[in-house]
Formats: structure tokens, C-alpha cells, sequence
């Protein structure tokens, strides 16, 4: 049984398969519209979230499918101190496929060896989040036309930000990409990362400053510093407004330099950015859905 808890999980050819099927739904949504019929989702956040979890649970109502689970920890007998390894083995004779959100990193993958189900990683800790790099790369395809041969900026907390990492993780193995780490010194890229750049010959370049290294971008992907992994809030409240992307500095991009945030954003985006066609973080929210809808469909075999 397959697993995603990790984007290296998926193969280049297995993604490639989801984001065409993402297409197809788009394309033809009616289509699909009974495809999960009978199939139950359950998603299991232990940890808070919107865009994830309601997407998922749209993304199994799109397909005909049904939908349940918690939104917060409190509710469970995590509580009483259940394991999440037996809250996962009973869920899984409940259900067909489970999301899981977990503020533990790894917790996913131990809910996986007890699964009796797919289990799909809906972020877990400041480690992975694979669904949100398919949202990605689809946005990636779709608006810049090709998964390869860009510079892209990674830009904010990218220490704790797991969609970070996993957008990372998947996009090596695709040609020609140039990556270009723009956040303060005690929010770097972590030295696992770019040891693992390194040996496998992949350009990068770490900076502080974004206005210095905007014109080289094709994609600029900004984050929110992730308040809730600080040990303190004095760090935070210095940390947070670090970056600030505001229309005096989308002057120095190219004219099609697009903008990516897995959302939500604070202040790291000015809402003036919003109407600038080059803003795709919108739209990167709705192909989160139809991602999510064809991973679904192909982990329960129905692809
Ligand atoms: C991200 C996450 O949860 O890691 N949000 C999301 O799922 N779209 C990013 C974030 O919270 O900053």
C-alpha cells in the first residue's frame, strides 16, 4: 500500500501522472463528480489549519466521497494519551484513506506503519508537506508552463517552513533549477539541505537581502515566519516582518516573475500585490484542490 509522507514518495513519472489528472479535472469536473462514491475520507489535524483541511475535505465531496475527522487534538483521546499509532490502526477500519496533520515531525510516518490505509502527510511539524508541493508544482506548470530550467527565490522562514523543504525535495530531480535562499541568518535553509545540494551538484545561493537577487528570479515562493515553532515570542516579533514584498520591489522583477505563498500570509505580502498578474497564490489555492482530488483517486486505485 502506498503511502505519501514525503514528496520523494512519489516518483517524477507518479507526479506527473497526478498533475495531468488534476488537468483532466479541471478540464471535465462532472466527470469525477461520482468517482469516490461510497469511499470515506478521514482527516485526522492534530494541529491547526483551513486551506489543508478544508480542501481535503472538498477535494473528497468534488469526488462523490465522504468525509470525517477532527480539527483539533482536544477532541481525541490523544488527550487521555492514545498513541498516534492506535489512533491510526482504529481510524483505518473507519475509513478508506487518511489525511493526517501532526505538530510532530515524523508523526505521519509512524501512522503509516500501523495504517491498514493510505496515509497522505498534511504537513507535520516544521518537516514535509507534500500536498502543498503538488499544489505547487501544478501552479508551477500551469501559469509558468514547465517544471524545469528556472531560478527560483525561496524566501522567509525557511528553518520551520515544511512546504519549503518539500517543494525542495521534489524539485531536484527536475533540470535546469536554481535555487536562491533569501531569509535572515537565524532563519536559514537547514545544513541537511544543502548538503544534499551540494552532492548532488545543484546551483544554489543563500542571501539576506531580496531586492538584491529579484531580477535573476523566474519564481519568487514567499512564506510566513511559522510563529508556532518559535521557543519565544521576542524572536518572532523580530523575525516576523523581515520581509515585506511590496510593489516598489516587484519593480525590480521581471515582468513575469511569478509569486507563490502557500498561505496564510501575514504580513509578508503587501494586499497591493494582490491585484499584480503576477500574484498566483490565489490560484495556487484552488489547484490545491484539484491535486488533492487526483491523489486521492490514485492512491484508492480509482485513477
Ligand atoms: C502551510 C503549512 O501549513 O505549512 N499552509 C498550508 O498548508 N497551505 C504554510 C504555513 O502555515 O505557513
Amino acid at each position: 500500500m502506498k503511502h505519501v509522507i514525503d514528496s520523494t514518495d512519489l516518483t517524477v513519472e507518479e507526479i506527473d501522472g497526478i498533475l495531468k489528472l488534476a488537468q483532466d479535472i479541471i478540464d471535465d469536473k462532472e466527470a469525477y463528480s461520482e468517482a469516490c462514491k461510497g469511499k470515506k475520507l478521514a482527516t485526522l489535524f492534530f494541529e491547526p489549519s483551513t486551506r489543508t483541511r478544508l480542501s481535503f475535505e472538498s477535494a473528497m465531496m468534488e469526488l462523490g466521497g465522504n468525509v470525517l475527522g477532527f480539527s483539533s487534538a482536544d477532541s481525541t483521546s490523544a488527550t487521555k494519551g492514545e498513541s498516534v499509532g492506535d489512533t491510526t490502526r482504529v481510524v483505518s477500519c473507519y475509513a478508506d484513506i487518511i489525511a493526517m496533520r501532526h505538530p510532530k515531525e515524523g508523526a505521519p510516518m509512524v501512522a503509516a506503519e500501523k495504517s491498514l490505509i493510505p496515509v497522505i502527510n498534511a504537513g507535520d511539524g516544521g518537516h514535509q508537506h507534500p500536498t502543498q508541493t503538488l499544489a505547487d508544482l501544478q501552479t508551477i506548470r500551469s501559469l509558468h508552463g514547465d517544471l524545469n530550467n528556472f531560478t527560483i527565490g525561496l524566501c522567509g522562514d525557511l528553518k520551520f517552513g515544511r512546504t519549503v523543504h518539500s517543494l525542495i525535495n521534489a524539485l531536484v530531480r527536475y533540470e535546469g533549477i536554481k535555487f536562491i535562499f533569501i531569509s535572515p541568518e537565524e532563519l536559514k535553509i537547514p545544513d541537511y539541505v544543502t548538503d544534499m545540494l551540494r552532492e548532488k551538484g545543484i546551483p544554489f545561493q543563500e542571501v539576506i537581502r531580496l531586492e538584491d537577487v529579484m531580477p535573476k528570479l523566474d519564481l519568487l515562493y514567499m512564506t510566513r515566519v511559522q510563529k508556532e515553532r518559535f521557543f519565544n515570542e521576542e524572536d518572532y516579533v523580530r523575525l516576523k516582518d523581515f520581509y515585506v514584498l511590496t510593489p516598489e520591489k516587484m519593480e525590480l522583477a521581471k515582468p513575469d516573475m511569478l509569486v507563490l505563498h502557500p498561505l496564510p500570509r501575514i504580513n509578508e505580502i503587501s494586499v497591493e500585490i494582490d491585484d499584480d498578474p503576477r500574484a498566483a497564490y490565489f490560484k495556487q489555492a484552488q489547484f490545491a484542490v484539484y491535486v488533492r482530488m487526483a491523489l486521492i483517486l490514485t492512491l484508492l486505485g480509482l485513477a
